[in-house]
């Protein structure tokens, strides 16, 4: 057995499926690039039958993004498996992963199928695969939920039918670290043919232990992990990426096991991610939160000055993480500002550079000091939230408030090229804004969440706005950013109100 773990993201395919995390199939773009930067060994860039957006974004990262293996999820359906080898045929290094439930209670109530079918539709389907690519994985739906002798037969059957990788998944987040680890150590001893494939886990995290189980599978025998960036995923989520990474890379000593991972480039993947998604990271969250390097206690920092190693068990530089430093300012010119935005991992066009470079002098005008996380925001904005066609644009914003005037909002929108202009009053400005852009866009979507965060430090920093909309199934989040709270909330629920559209549109087949 080999002393390196493979790290099979899955951000942009598990990650996706949290609540509100969709992503367009440029951002998604944005993140895989970012993906191959960190230096994981697989992308699961998605699920290319489940949709025309994730048929794209899979054709499109396997085809561009250079360095990682890029992997499509296909259902044990022959269409499902055609559709991925479509997205991906061509591609240098293409893995077509394709699953089925193996529990009983899946296989009853979900499937009506007997285990006889199951394990036939398996092997059927890892052999179609097969006959298109040789690097096939095979996923066991909830097999920490399945019989184990059954587990192994099924196992067995598709290794022998050509799987290279077989994953474990715990689906539902029901397993614990012995068990699971056991369970690993079952396949290792009795499945026969189980040299002929690397042996994959995937844990979710509804106990808050998917990270304790992916190491114990690991301790097991296990040398993929399946994981994510902030943990985003299905429900409570899945492994995080960088917890597994920095367990590994910080207690080499015991485990004695390696990734390929680019620490340095932890931090960095993690903002990114948050930044396109709206999904910030909670402050006290290992490795990449707000505080997971902040010592406050005046103990800590009295040993901490001494010598680190005695409060800080890896550095934060070793994940990425430098304290936020002063870019540019009013007097950067054009080449700083490309050059500064390459370091931060943003290819920009000329088209899009020239977008960010007209917002970040507005920007430098107001603030005299602009750092990374103002880059990082203008370029999400001006760029990345841009790809639909913008059916409200925000034209106007006037808003009086105070202790003796009523709370009252004059708001301005290019609908369909016409422009419609309402007041209206509020328990606030935010509030006198938010019904006017209602009023005007007839919008019937609900307001889930409302949340305002200062991007960096100071009163003239910029304060990014997020709000989270449902119309019917559809959860979008919408993201702003001004010096003005006010305009940045207005920009926020246009930004929703247009992501909502374009989901419309895309669920009707009217994009592709
Ligand atoms: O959680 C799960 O079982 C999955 C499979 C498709 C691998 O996501
Ligand atoms: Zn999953």
């Amino acid at each position: 057995m080999d002393n390196i773990v493979r790290i099979f993201d899955t951000t942009l395919r598990d990650g996706e499926q949290s609540p509100g995390a969709s992503m367009n199939v440029d951002e998604k773009m944005t993140i895989a690039r970012q993906l191959a930067r960190l230096g994981v060994d697989i992308i699961e860039a998605g699920f290319a039958f489940s949709s025309p957006g994730d048929f794209e974004a899979v054709r499109r990262i396997a085809h561009e993004v250079e360095g990682p293996t890029i992997c499509s999820l296909a259902r044990a359906k022959t269409e499902d498996i055609d559709s991925a080898w479509q997205a991906l045929k061509g591609a240098p290094k293409p893995r077509i992963h394709t699953f089925i439930s193996t529990s009983d209670i899946h296989l009853k109530y979900q499937f009506k199928l007997s285990r006889e079918e199951a394990l036939k539709r398996a092997v059927d389907m890892v052999t179609h695969a097969k006959g298109y690519v040789d690097d096939v994985e095979f996923s066991p739906m909830d097999a920490s939920r399945t019989e184990q002798e059954y587990l192994w037969e099924v196992l067995e059957a598709v290794i022998a039918a050509g799987a290279t990788t077989v994953n474990i998944p715990d689906t539902v987040g029901y397993a614990l670290p012995r068990s699971f680890g056991e369970l690993i150590k079952g396949i290792v001893d009795n499945v026969p043919n189980i040299g002929g494939a690397i042996i994959s886990v995937h844990c979710h995290n509804d106990l808050g232990l998917a990270v304790a189980n992916s190491l114990a599978a690991i301790e097991n025998g296990a040398r993929q992990v399946e994981c994510t960036v902030n943990g985003i995923g299905e429900r409570a989520g899945n492994a995080s990426v960088e917890e597994i990474v920095m367990i590994l890379k910080t207690r080499r000593d015991l485990l004695g096991l390696d990734t390929n991972v680019n620490t340095e480039q932890i931090y960095p993947s993690s903002r990114l991610l948050s930044g396109i998604t709206g999904m910030t990271v909670q402050a006290n969250k290992a490795i990449v939160g707000d505080n997971a390097f902040a010592h406050e206690s005046g103990i800590h920092q009295d040993g901490l000055l001494k010598e680190k190693s005695t409060y800080e068990i890896m550095t934060p530089e070793s994940v990425g993480l430098s304290k936020s430093t002063l870019v540019l300012g009013k007097h950067s010119g054009r080449h700083a500002f490309k050059e500064r935005l390459s370091e931060l991992g943003f290819d920009l066009d000329d088209e899009e550079l020239n977008k960010a470079f007209v917002r970040f002098k507005s920007l430098a005008d107001k603030k005299k000091e602009v750092f990374d996380e103002d880059i990082e925001a203008i370029v999400q904005e001006e760029v990345m939230r841009t790809d639909y066609d913008e059916k409200f644009k925000l034209v106007n914003v006037n808003v009086k408030c105070g202790t003796s005037v009523p709370p009252e909002a004059e708001v301005g929108i290019e609908l369909d090229g016409t422009l419609v202009t309402e007041t209206f009053n509020g328990d606030g400005p935010v509030d006198a804004v938010f019904k006017a852009v209602c009023s005007i866009t007839g919008t019937k979507s609900k307001l889930l969440r409302y949340s305002v965060n200062a991007i960096t430090e100071g009163t003239d920093a910029l304060g990014e706005v997020t709000v989270r909309l449902q119309e019917g199934e559809r959860i979008v989040l919408g993201q702003g950013s001004h010096t003005d709270i006010i305009l940045a909330s207005a920009k926020a629920y246009i930004n929703a109100l247009n992501r909502l559209e374009f989901k419309m549109k895309e669920s009707r087949g009217e994009l592709i």
